[in-house]
């Protein structure tokens, strides 16, 4: 099948590639970049798994064609930790609250409180359960997703404040 050339960033990254017209963005996500961290649960846009923030919304990688992502900007898990290396206060949140079982939803879960926690930097627990309807955890864990993703918020929005008292 004919491939089509697309360009796009990925974590940050330049990214040029051939793909064919029917590759969905999580196959291409996974398959030609090895960006692993999304994962496939249904292909049907029901679980979440595949969750990937593109041009500033979050959106379900099962659902999009690579070649609808030409020329976008894509965060994916493997991009959510800081700059030095050091885990995102989303990453550390569901570490330290315990936010993951299996962690099969885990990378779609944090993708998801991403974007949220850019719309919504306080959100309450209704508004992170609302925010978080799209995303299924198979282990049922969402009490202490939802912790850690108030950790995270707390830790973000505790942040500047701390810089201006130091
Ligand atoms: S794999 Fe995309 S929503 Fe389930
Ligand atoms: S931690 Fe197992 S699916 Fe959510």
């Amino acid at each position: 099948m004919a491939k089509t050339q697309v360009s796009l960033t990925v974590n940050g990254k330049a990214v040029d590639a051939l793909v064919e017209p029917r590759t969905l963005l999580i196959h291409f996500l996974r398959e030609q970049l090895n960006l692993t961290g999304p994962h496939i649960g249904c292909e049907t846009t029901h679980c979440g798994a595949c969750t990937v923030d593109l041009n500033g919304k979050s959106v379900k990688s099962c659902n999009v064609f690579a070649v609808q992502a030409n020329g976008a900007d894509i965060r994916t898990i493997e991009g959510m930790a800081n700059a030095d290396g050091t885990l995102h206060a989303l990453q550390e949140g569901f570490r330290e609250m315990h936010g993951l079982q299996c962690g099969f939803c885990t990378p779609g879960m944090i993708t998801r409180a991403y974007r949220l926690l850019q719309e919504n930097p306080s959100p309450t627990e209704d508004e992170i359960r609302h925010g978080i309807a799209g995303n299924l955890c198979r282990c049922t864990g969402y009490q202490n997703i939802v912790k850690a993703i108030q950790f995270a918020a707390d830790k973000i929005n505790a942040a500047p404040m701390q810089e201006a008292a130091e």
